[in-house]
């Protein structure tokens, strides 16, 4: 059979694929972007095009596409084994990479659960939490127990992981068939729910989740965030000592930290995991998308020792974690997250990443002064700019301009993949991007800013 021709694959999209978070009535006017190639941290069109992919595939790729060690380690496995379930047996790349994990993350996490998907991670975590309470509190305990997170959080699409998020474009459709649970205000400064100031707020937000949790008295069982930065709702950098509070509080009101590290992780913000930054170790870590160097799904649930022992007993007890994917640590996928994590391990990842991140800042001042940028937040290389319609009042545009995904358009025109979220313009590229290429990104950005203006 004859490879299908680039029109055929235009009809074929247009036709039958319903694309993610994408308006099928506009998307099916437009000359659909058909990514045929990577390379390195370039992704190339049907027509030869280059574009640098400044999303990072989506915040999973760290090392840019075609990385000749995750290649090889693929391949290597294919020629072994593709695919075996982890019901009841194991295979060597998923024992290995849950043994790597252990080494590499915060002390005191000691077991892995894994999955597929950043969501599904979350998902996993949550129902370990909620069993958690009833195997170690009993079933009256259980059948009251919530779960308390922040507005403006994203922790994937499912209904369990939906219902603990914040964004309102999200999330608000499915509300009427999502579990109930408690919301304390979003860190966001730029524009503080709680109309206070940085400078003097005494991050107030935390104290309102410190509040909720006193209030309930032992309810909640597990409180979920995103160390460092609220990633969806447009890279939302959380205050210095949020999440050491946020840890504390949970300690002495006997809920489980549930973090989300499935954007975050694997040296994003210049560590390898955002929480080392305040040496805070949650009861359940949530890993993805980095995991494989964006390559394959793989997802892992970290848990402690004292959380894992609570599902320990005989069989008939039924305490087991009743739970699990048909891929579940697919050996495929765990081959390609042993390479990354070995990449990792070598050289410097990790401090280029923060000297790269001071240059992507320093880059990026002249944006930050552009009359229509509101607010420039950072977090290592995660980065999100935020455009506004008047600066001092912070008045946004009206949705219907699309001021975002124009810039993002404007930026494709000149060979730089992003995908904005709304008006912030997110910034992720790979960690091994040169500094040239940041610089050229930051240009960019600043250049269709000023035609657009
Ligand atoms: C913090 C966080 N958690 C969970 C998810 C969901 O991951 P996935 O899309 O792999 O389900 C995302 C995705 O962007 C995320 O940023």
């Amino acid at each position: 059979m004859s490879a299908p021709t680039p029109d055929a694959i235009r009809l074929w999209d247009r036709e039958h694929l319903w694309h993610p978070f994408t308006q099928m009535a506009e998307y099916a006017q437009t000359d659909p972007l058909v990514i045929v190639a990577g390379d390195g941290p370039y992704l190339i069109d049907d027509r030869g095009r280059r574009y640098f992919d400044a999303t990072s595939a989506l915040w999973c790729n760290l090392f840019g596409h075609r990385v000749p060690e995750i290649d090889a380690a693929v391949r290597a496995q294919l020629d072994r084994l593709a695919h075996s379930t982890l019901l009841g047996a194991t295979h060597p790349p998923a024992a290995e990479l849950a043994r790597r994990l252990v080494e590499i993350a915060p002390e005191g996490l000691t077991h892995v659960f894994l999955s597929d998907n950043g969501a599904t991670a979350v998902e996993a975590a949550l129902k370990i939490a909620f069993q958690y309470r009833l195997l170690t509190q009993g079933r009256e305990a259980a059948a009251r127990a919530t779960y308390l997170s922040f507005d403006n959080a994203y922790h994937g699409d499912t209904l369990g992981a939906a219902a603990v998020g914040g964004v309102e474009l999200f999330h608000d459709v499915f509300r009427p068939i999502l579990l109930p649970s408690l919301r304390a205000p979003s860190p966001y400064c730029y524009r503080c729910p709680l109309g206070l100031e940085r400078a003097t707020c005494a991050v107030a937000c935390v104290t309102a989740l410190e509040d909720t949790l006193a209030r309930e008295a032992g309810r909640v069982c597990a409180v979920l965030l995103e160390p460092g930065v609220q990633a969806a709702a447009g890279m939302l950098t959380l205050p210095e000592g949020f999440l050491t509070r946020v840890a504390a509080a949970c300690r002495r009101h006997g809920a489980l930290l549930i973090l989300d590290e499935v954007a975050t992780g694997f040296g994003r913000t210049g560590t390898l995991f955002a929480c080392q930054r305040e040496s805070v170790t949650p009861d359940l870590l949530c890993l993805a998308k980095g995991l494989t160097g964006g390559y394959l799904p793989v997802a892992a649930t970290l848990a402690t020792h004292t959380v894992y022992e609570a599902f320990l007993g005989r069989y008939e007890e039924y305490r087991h974690f009743f739970h699990g994917h048909t891929y579940t640590g697919n050996p495929l996928g765990c081959a390609a997250a042993l390479a990354t994590l070995g990449l990792l391990r070598a050289g410097d990842v990790l401090a280029d990443v923060t000297r790269k991140a001071r240059l992507l800042s320093e880059a990026l001042r002249p944006v930050a002064a552009h009359p229509h940028v509101g607010d420039v937040r950072q977090a290592g290389l995660m980065c999100g700019v935020e455009l506004v319609r008047e600066r001092a009042t912070k008045t946004p545009f009206a949705p219907g301009e699309r001021k975002g995904h124009r810039v993002g358009l404007a930026l494709r025109e000149r060979g730089f993949y992003v995908r904005p979220l709304g008006d912030v313009i997110v910034l992720m590229p790979p960690l091994t991007a040169s500094d040239e290429q940041l610089r050229d990104l930051a240009a960019a950005l600043l250049a269709v800013l000023h035609e657009a203006a």
